[in-house]
């Protein structure tokens, strides 16, 4: 992450702008307005990302944001561009998404301060570790002059593609649900036990897997997910007398997603009660939907249609650190096409000329801001 923030801060050198790391590890760059006291846009995404990952999600749109700086080649605008890059949108080392940009709507608080990783080191550790101070979380907080948050971000799905269209306006985030079971049986030898007097936490584990699938297949419009199972002892020989496993449920209406998400946890209870074992549930998010602002978003299908690109909106599926912006300040996304729809995985792409478009539609969405009454007169919501 360290070498990142200095690769961002070379490539920002010539731009003379006002370079910082917050108390949440977020890289912090002020590109000056042409006058004082101005308005604030955000434009950035998150610099972290998962394990075996592309190359794209999320650094995309801080890179795309250095561009479209470069491109106003030295122009300034009646509103100053802050550039920031999220340290930690995925929730993966720490269970919970979205830590960096929380910071910056003042919700990164002393229960996620403390959250520990696999190691036991807390999120307050780790801010230490990396040299700076969490004592000073306040700094992080949007500025006053914040009005507006833009993010660049690859799709990472296959509809642009279907489509044959290079970008979307994200109309919706969808919601998502993330928790943690443990099914706990009772660890025995693989060879001597009969079956009828096992009990066995993968064999639950997975009669719940295949629920957790049906369920979904049976919900328009809902995704689940179980991807990490971790089972104890993990011996071939042995019964599995732990199995601990994730669950990520979305969808764009909060109401389908919570009903879902209840009756997949009524499914674990009732497995593990007719297997005479034991069952432990931690919800880990329950994150609502939210909608992206009208405003900017009719701002950006206009940018589209001038740069010749067919305005098209659409939900996303993936969470994004916008949806934590929304809730101080306006904020819109921009997606770009996912090339085989792969994402999270190094087969991860981009095509050069969608960048180029998001950068001409970046330069264009700044013009119309900065002639905008209805942008320039806005104000933080913080
Ligand atoms: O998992 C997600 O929704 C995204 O990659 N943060
Ligand atoms: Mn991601
Ligand atoms: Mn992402």
């Amino acid at each position: 992450m360290r070498d990142v923030h200095r690769e961002i801060a070379h490539w920002l050198e010539p731009l003379a702008a006002i370079i910082g790391v917050d108390a949440a590890g977020n890289f912090r760059a002020t590109y000056a307005a042409n006058k004082t006291s101005a308005a604030r846009l955000l434009i950035g995404s998150h610099l972290d990302t998962v394990p075996n990952a592309g190359c794209f999600d999320g650094i995309l749109g801080v890179v795309l944001a250095v561009s479209i700086l470069q491109a106003l080649a030295g122009r300034r605008l009646p509103y100053a561009i802050e550039i920031v890059g999220f340290s930690e949108e995925e929730g993966i080392r720490f269970g919970v998404p979205f830590l960096g940009s929380r910071a910056l709507v003042d919700r990164l608080d002393d229960d996620l301060l403390n959250r520990q990783d696999g190691c036991g080191i807390s999120v307050r550790k780790a801010i230490q570790d990396f040299g700076l101070d969490p004592n000073r979380m306040s700094d992080a907080v949007l500025p006053a002059d914040a009005c507006a948050y833009l993010e660049f971000h690859i799709e990472q799905g296959p509809m642009l593609e279907s489509l044959g269209l290079p970008l979307a306006v994200v109309e919706t985030i969808a919601g998502q649900t993330r928790s943690e079971l443990v099914f706990l049986g009772r660890a025995n030898h693989a060879g001597t036990t009969p079956m009828h007097l096992r009990f066995d936490a993968v064999a639950a584990a997975a009669e719940w897997i295949t629920a957790v699938e049906r369920i979904a297949q049976q919900t328009s419009g809902l995704v689940a997910t179980v991807g990490s199972v971790e089972t104890k002892p993990g011996a071939t020989n042995v019964i599995a007398g732990e199995a601990r496993v994730s669950l990520d449920v979305r969808h764009h209406d909060n109401r389908v997603r919570v009903r879902a998400a209840e009756r997949i946890s009524l499914e674990a209870a009732q497995i593990a009660d007719r297997r005479g074992l034991k069952v432990i549930q931690t919800q880990g998010l329950n994150q609502a939907s939210v909608a992206m602002d009208a405003f900017l978003s009719q701002q950006l299908e206009e940018s589209l249609s001038k740069i010749g690109c067919q305005p098209h909106r659409m939900v996303s599926g993936a969470g994004h650190d916008a949806m934590i912006l929304a809730e101080k300040i306006p904020s819109a996304m921009i997606f770009l096409r996912t090339p085989g729809g792969i994402s999270h995985d190094p087969a991860e792409s981009v095509a050069a000329e969608d960048v180029a478009k998001a950068i001409e539609c970046g330069l264009q969405f700044l013009d119309q801001m900065a002639s905008s009454p209805n942008f320039l007169s806005r104000t933080c919501r913080a």
